[in-house]
């Protein structure tokens, strides 16, 4: 969600390609409009619409940009409809300013208001603007540059990075509140960017300021300051080592199938990274004790916190309370206390109900852990400690190995609770593979004949019910059709009404739940459903369904986790036969940052 990237340098240089290739890398947090602003000899040039990088670039030939600074920026628009004036960067009154934000300004409205009162040119809605005048202000009332900014800080409220650059200086100036943000170090030039990724093809030696600094980058160093006195704050340059590897597509030809493909891996990573934690031990005493325990989450987490709080119950006895985060604020929070347990579970570690929610349980005193992917992202640094996921970057916005390594964790947290061998477990990356190798070119065979339909069901029941209701936000969120997820059960409650001729409906089925899928499966499969499922070998399936996805044949708590790579897959293909991009479906962003 938005990105911003600066780039300083003492030559006069083609600034242009590199301000691309940089908004290029940030494109995957999802966006709809681009803008890149460079500054040279005392002249702010500035160009930004709404639209693709690569069609705004072609259309205001921002290859051709050149100066010695340089910021681009990306935006998902909240404050201000996407246009071309709510574009960022943006300037301030006179055009001697010009700088670009990420996050959210929450008191926007009533700035730009005040803004406007004292006289200020305020052109858009945008919050960006806003703290560009935000310095504007103590610029006008006489401060020198730095205090100006360090009391435009005090005024912005919200959680977001900025960077902002004057026509007539050869730095650029950034700070950050609750927004990621990094600093680059390289030969001939600095440079900073909401996330890492984006600057790892041109410097692995970064800094990474903390909220409350300002960061002043000149071309051959930077100078951190304390917001709060001014003063100096040392920070060591870290030497990334990642390749960039990492953040290519790998020779497929879209980040979601490379991720898919790339779930087996990941989760034997993540088992050696379990058996050899001392934090898991922690953990569990933690929720063994607890008087109440709660998984909170979004989206996809949240899917992966249900299931896992079948797996708490059903393997180890222990009933846990799984709940959408800003539902937790609204149900749960005002009843919790020093004897319960949170865990937070979030890909990112940056959605704003997740971290809003982690606030709300932490004031009540009650204890807060998390399950997250990004390392140094604000929920790994806000609870008490943060078990991470070990997936590497996930590009795509669907997410689905950062999915499956979620559920592997709560297995595998519920096994060790419940004092049972892991080593079962050992076997998932296998299976997986198996799933992959035997089910693809079904699968895709199955979306190529249900994807003329824009509605159908997927069902579960238990720990496959959490599992339909993923199939369903992944074929919803890539495929524009909708599908709804529920338990297997509700389906006659209602529902049942819709089914007309060839309606698809996949079922998920758990080893132990054959006879009710059956009972699901006939229910609508005799008013002309399309019946699907997704399950081990059964004769009984095999003979009530129009067609059975076979899985390999697993331990029952493992089953639910292999039946997902299906539903994945479908969706993958369902969305790449109508012509879109799964891995940045229209309207979505990979880190929701906003209430
Ligand atoms: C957004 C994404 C979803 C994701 C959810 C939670 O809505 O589009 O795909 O599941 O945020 O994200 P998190 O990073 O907290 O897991």
């Amino acid at each position: 969600m938005c990105g911003i990237f600066g780039y300083v340098t003492n030559k006069e240089d083609a600034l242009g390609p590199i301000l691309i290739a940089a908004a290029e890398r940030l494109t995957y947090r999802g966006y709809d409009s681009v803008g890149a602003a460079t500054i040279n000899d005392g002249k702010i040039d500035l160009r930004k619409d709404t639209g693709k990088v690569d069609s705004v670039a072609a259309k205001y030939n921002i290859a051709e940009m050149r100066g010695q600074r340089g910021i681009t920026q990306l935006r998902w628009a909240t404050f201000g409809e996407p246009s071309q004036i709510n574009s960022q960067p943006h300037l301030d009154s006179n055009g001697d300013m010009v700088g670009a934000h990420n996050g959210n300004v929450v008191n926007n409205v009533e700035l730009r208001e005040e803004f406007m009162a004292e006289g200020m040119t305020v052109r858009s809605q945008n919050d960006g603007e806003t703290c560009v005048h935000a310095v504007e202000r103590y610029i006008q009332r006489g401060y020198e540059f730095i205090d100006a900014i360090r009391l435009a800080y005090g005024d912005l409220q919200g959680d977001y990075a900025f960077v902002i650059g004057r026509a007539n200086d050869d730095k650029l100036y950034a700070f950050k509140k609750g927004s990621g943000m990094v600093i680059g170090i390289g030969d001939g030039f600095t440079c900073l960017s909401s996330d890492l990724p984006s600057l790892l093809p041109l410097t692995r030696e970064i800094i990474r300021p903390q909220d409350g600094e300002i960061v002043t980058l000149w071309a051959d160093r930077v100078e951190v300051r304390s917001v709060k006195d001014g003063k100096i704050v040392a920070h060591k340059t870290e030497t990334v080592t990642e390749t960039m590897d990492a953040v290519q597509k790998g020779g497929y030809p879209h980040f979601m199938l490379k991720e898919i493909h790339e779930q087996p891996q990941v989760a034997r990573e993540l088992l050696h990274l379990l058996d050899g934690s001392p934090e898991v031990e922690t953990l569990i005493e933690k929720m063994k004790k607890a008087r109440h325990l709660y998984f909170i989450a979004c989206g996809t987490s949240y899917h992966a916190a249900m299931i896992g709080s079948v797996y708490f119950a059903q393997l180890a006895g222990k009933p846990v309370i799984p709940v959408l985060a800003p539902q937790f604020i609204a149900q749960y929070a005002p009843a919790v206390g020093y004897e319960d347990v949170g865990i937070f579970v979030s890909q990112s570690g940056e959605t704003k109900d997740v971290l809003n929610a982690l606030e709300a349980g932490e004031k009540r005193g009650m204890a807060c852990y998390g399950l997250a992917n990004v390392i140094g992202s604000t929920l790994t640094k806000a609870t008490s400690f943060c078990l991470p996921l070990c997936c590497g970057y996930e590009i795509s916005v669907p997410a689905t190995k950062t999915f499956t390594n979620q559920v592997i964790t709560f297995l595998y947290l519920a096994y060790r609770m419940a004092g049972l061998d892991t080593k079962e477990l050992e076997k998932i990356p296998e299976l997986m593979e198996q799933t992959m190798e035997t089910t693809s070119a079904q699968v895709e065979k199955i979306a190529g004949e249900i994807n003329k339909w824009d509605d159908m069901y997927c069902l579960g029941y238990g720990a496959t019910c959490s599992i339909a209701l993923e199939g369903a936000l992944k074929l919803k969120e890539i495929t524009y059709a909708h599908c709804e997820g529920m338990l297997s059960t509700e389906f006659k409650h209602g529902p049942l009404s819709a089914v007309s001729k060839g309606f698809p409906i996949i079922f998920v089925a758990g080893p132990n739940d054959v006879p009710l899928i059956i009972s699901g499966v006939n229910e609508v499969k005799v008013r002309g459903a399309r019946t699907i499922v997704i399950a081990e070998d059964d004769s009984r399936l095999r003979s009530n369904a129009d067609d059975v996805i076979v899985l390999p044949k697993s331990d029952a708590s493992i089953a639910p986790l292999l039946g997902v790579l299906p539903l994945q897959m479908l969706s993958y293909h369902m969305s790449v036969m109508r012509g879109f991009d799964p891995d940045f479906p229209r309207n979505l962003s990979k880190t929701l940052t906003v209430d």
